[in-house]
């Protein structure tokens, strides 16, 4: 089995070989990350935008969706407090000269010691064999407990001297730990400092008169300076939802790990505007709510698992990450952050503009508290394909490519083939991509044996194949072949519409949050 660079490495060439992912203008040697979606990638990044969209504004009939501009008043990130907050931790190493966010190189050595917990655990789950209990083998092997210790010591220090804006401690617990650059191995470092992520521009004909603009690091602030926007002409009660997708940008230190951090990313937000004092009930909500959805997409639990924050962010009392296993290991997903009334109460005092809700029922004014979602579309996107991308062996020894997307958001819904070019197959396998293509992506494929067109759209992951043969002229039958089970049966023409949408309906997926 391939180890986790090698599948990732896979995961990066299969992307580019079958038209999901390019570097960004690669005739130039690429832009440091910043990627194109290409033909396929850009189906599968709509369709998984929409599954969003879906979810959380069609499905609740108190969110709704906006869709803000990338440039906003200066004053906005002001207040908000990105002009001086948004900003990372960074070290460099002299003798390597590259640059680290140096919380990572702290939690990338908390990570090597959860392997070891890790480690321990499938020993013992060997040794014990069935009876193994695994919540009672962590919450008491005096190896595993000493371990966990030790994350906990180290990752409450890094919280609290970041909090404290304390980076001489940083820079200590680094040299403490004996931390080591992962490239060149010298643990001789610089001092740490703040490095603010915001990417700046300039709006304005002339250069005296120009005004200086950051293009928008989330796109949360488009709603929250919307608020009382939406709520009055949509008439909205609170407890109700704003959400929105679009670009974001950040000039990030450590830009690696492929579309996992990107400087220019798509986020998929939600603001949840609720009454004060309720925030604790409503993040629970979100936390549940969230996972389901994740879960219906089939990718299955043990992929998943909540972070708590142990270092909130400027605008939070509380703060969740929803982790996916990406194939180097447990990262951040999806955010979900109570953001108190931070946001709401900082616009209103730099605009001078009230910011408040008038609720009827209590017959008091008051700043809501939010419950906020927030999801990057380019994680979601690198998450689903490096899950789906398996290396099977078949019965006969031979591999095959598989790409197992999520019906649902498969770029593709269905190839049609005919088994020959002549005969009048082509003229009948056309006229089936044309009453298909009213409802499903689908793709006519007649180039090569048949065998080599089914494992085309296998590494490209269309779900069905649909071959026109000898028959299909006497009885208007085809062969349909499932991805996965690679199944073939034989069914009616006038059935296909029919057999295709119940794999790939949107509603049946979704239903499965229920
Ligand atoms: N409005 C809150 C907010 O922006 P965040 O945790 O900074 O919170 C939310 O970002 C999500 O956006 C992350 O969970 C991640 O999926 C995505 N994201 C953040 N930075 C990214 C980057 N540089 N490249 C790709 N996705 C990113």
């Amino acid at each position: 089995m391939a180890n986790n660079d090698d599948q990732f490495k896979k995961v990066i060439s299969h992307a580019k070989e079958y038209g999901y992912v390019f570097q960004s203008s690669e005739i130039y040697d690429g832009l440091s990350a910043v990627y194109d979606y290409a033909q396929n990638g850009a189906e599968l990044k709509k369709n998984i935008r929409d599954y969003w969209w879906k979810a959380m504004v069609q499905m609740h009939d108190n969110i709704v969706g906006i869709d803000t501009a990338i440039f906003m008043h200066p004053t906005t990130w002001k207040a908000s407090g990105h002009v001086d907050a948004f900003s990372d931790p960074l070290i460099d190493n002299k003798d390597s000269k590259k640059r680290y966010r140096a919380d990572v190189l702290v939690e990338d050595y908390c990570a090597k010691i959860e392997t070891k917990i890790d480690k321990e655990v499938k020993k013992a789950a060997k040794r014990f064999g069935d009876t193994f209990n695994k919540d009672e083998f962590i919450a008491t092997n005096g190896r595993v407990l000493g371990y966990q210790e030790k994350i906990d010591g180290i990752l409450q220090r890094l919280g609290k001297s970041l909090e404290a804006e304390d980076l001489a401690d940083v820079k200590a617990l680094i040299e403490e730990l004996e931390i080591a650059d992962p490239l060149s191995g010298s643990r001789n470092w610089t001092d740490v400092k703040q490095f603010n992520l915001m990417f700046g521009t300039k709006l304005g004909a002339s250069a005296e008169t120009a005004m200086d603009l950051y293009l928008r690091p989330e796109t949360a602030q488009g709603i929250f300076v919307n608020f009382l926007n939406v709520q009055k002409t949509g008439r909205m009660k609170i407890p109700f939802g704003i959400a929105q997708t679009g670009k974001a940008f950040r000039n990030e230190i450590v830009a690696r790990q492929f579309i996992f951090r990107m400087r220019e990313f798509e986020q998929m937000e939600m603001q949840f505007f609720i009454k004060p004092g309720t925030q604790g009930k409503w993040f629970e909500y979100w936390k549940e709510t969230r996972m389901k959805w994740h879960l219906s997409l089939g990718m299955g639990p043990d992929n998943y698992r909540f972070h708590d924050h142990e270092k909130l962010a400027h605008y939070a009392d509380a703060a969740t990450d929803i982790e996916f296993k990406f194939p180097f290991g447990f990262k951040e997903l999806e955010g979900i952050h109570s953001r108190t009334d931070f946001d709401l109460k900082a616009h209103e005092n730099a605009s001078g503009k009230k910011l408040q809700y008038f609720d009827h029922e209590e017959n008091a004014s008051y700043t809501p508290y939010v419950l906020e979602t927030s999801i990057g579309l380019d994680r979601m996107f690198l998450a689903i394909f490096s899950n789906a991308l398996e290396e099977e062996t078949l019965e006969n020894n031979t591999t095959r490519t598989v790409l197992k997307l999520p019906a649902v958001l498969a770029p593709v819904k269905a190839a049609v083939f005919p088994l020959v070019k002549k005969d009048g197959l082509p003229e009948v396998a056309k006229q089936i991509i044309e009453d298909l293509k009213w409802d499903f992506n689908v793709f006519y494929d007649e180039k090569d044996a048949v065998g080599k067109r089914y494992r085309r759209q296998d590494a490209n992951g269309t779900p069905f194949c649909i071959t026109v043969d000898h028959e299909t002229l006497e009885n208007n039958t085809v062969t349909i072949r499932h991805r996965d089970t690679m199944e073939q049966s034989r069914v009616k023409i006038e059935d296909l519409r029919d057999i295709i949408k119940k794999e790939v309906d949107v509603k049946n997926w979704l239903m499965k949050m229920k």
